[in-house]
């Protein structure tokens, strides 16, 4: 089984519609998915599969509150599950919450992944991350034994990205004993003309950080243009449409989906 994170250190690069259309399309094949919202500071997953029965968010498992399995839920989709995030109360307590705490997070992680794979039978778990470096976040990238990496093609996000991020993927493989871990990196919002050719200047500096991220063991994954109709869903659609918003992304989803695995 594979745990796939996925993370940005800035906000709004895309992770959550990255997070579900991966999700969904692994589900399409197949494979018994389960989704968790791991941003406990911006959740979205109630917008996406709006919850019929009240389940219990996936924190109430952290604090012992709740069996796994009392966390996860089935959608309208076949093989795919989703786990919800907390009410904004336990954000509170998450952005109090010290190392200890956060350690016995990890080992509930750990174990809840063991149920997750042993007991009910998942191919994959993918989470949609919070941004940054809390202790809530570096937990779901450490637990992962692949993560996507997602960045904007701007330039203070990406400079800032790559100062903070190298360090801890580094440190992260260091403590991967078995070599299993795999970190790819996703351009996601790219420009592009009419003709979804990418402008000369912005392809070098494409190439440029791709070279030095690689060189920081983080590999290309996959290149997303920005998509406007994907936008306009989410506006437009008062019911957040999967299928439709996946589809367009699963057109630079194929290959990465092949280095996943
Ligand atoms: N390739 C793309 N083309 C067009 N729009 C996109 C693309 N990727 C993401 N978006 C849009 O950008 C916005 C932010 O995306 P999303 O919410 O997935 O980012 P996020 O990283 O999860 O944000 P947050 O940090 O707030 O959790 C959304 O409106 C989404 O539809
Ligand atoms: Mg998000």
């Amino acid at each position: 089984m594979t745990t796939i994170t996925v993370h940005g250190f800035k906000g709004g690069t895309g992770k959550s519609l990255i997070a579900i259309a991966l999700g969904y399309l692994l589900s399409k094949q197949g494979k018994k998915v389960l989704l968790i919202d791991g941003d406990y500071f911006a959740p979205c997953f109630d917008a996406f599969f709006p919850q019929n029965d009240d389940v219990n968010p996936f924190t109430e498992y952290l604090e012992e509150k709740s069996k796994f399995e009392e966390v996860v839920a089935e959608t309208r989709f076949p093989n795919l599950w989703v786990s919800y995030a907390p009410t904004p109360s336990f954000t509170q307590k998450i952005l109090q919450a010290d190392t200890k705490t956060h350690g016995g997070f990890l080992k509930r992680i750990y174990a809840g992944i063991k149920i997750a794979r042993d007991d009910l039978g998942f191919d994959h778990i993918v989470i949609d991350n919070s941004s940054g470096i809390s202790l809530a976040a570096i937990n779901f990238l450490t637990c992962s034994n692949q993560s996507l990496l997602v960045i904007r093609p701007v330039r203070y996000g990406v400079e800032s990205t790559y100062n903070l991020i190298s360090a801890i993927y580094r440190k992260l493989r260091y403590a991967d004993s078995k070599s299993v871990r795999r970190d790819f990196l996703v351009w996601n919002q790219v420009p592009t003309d009419e003709e979804s050719i990418i402008n000369p200047d912005i392809e070098r500096y494409l190439n440029h950080w791709t070279d030095k991220f690689s060189e920081a063991g983080i590999q290309l994954g996959s290149r997303i243009p920005y998509i406007s109709e994907v936008v306009t869903s989410m506006i437009v659609d008062s019911t957040l449409d999967i299928e439709k918003i996946s589809k367009p992304i699963s057109n630079y989803m194929g290959n990465l989906i092949k280095l996943l695995g």
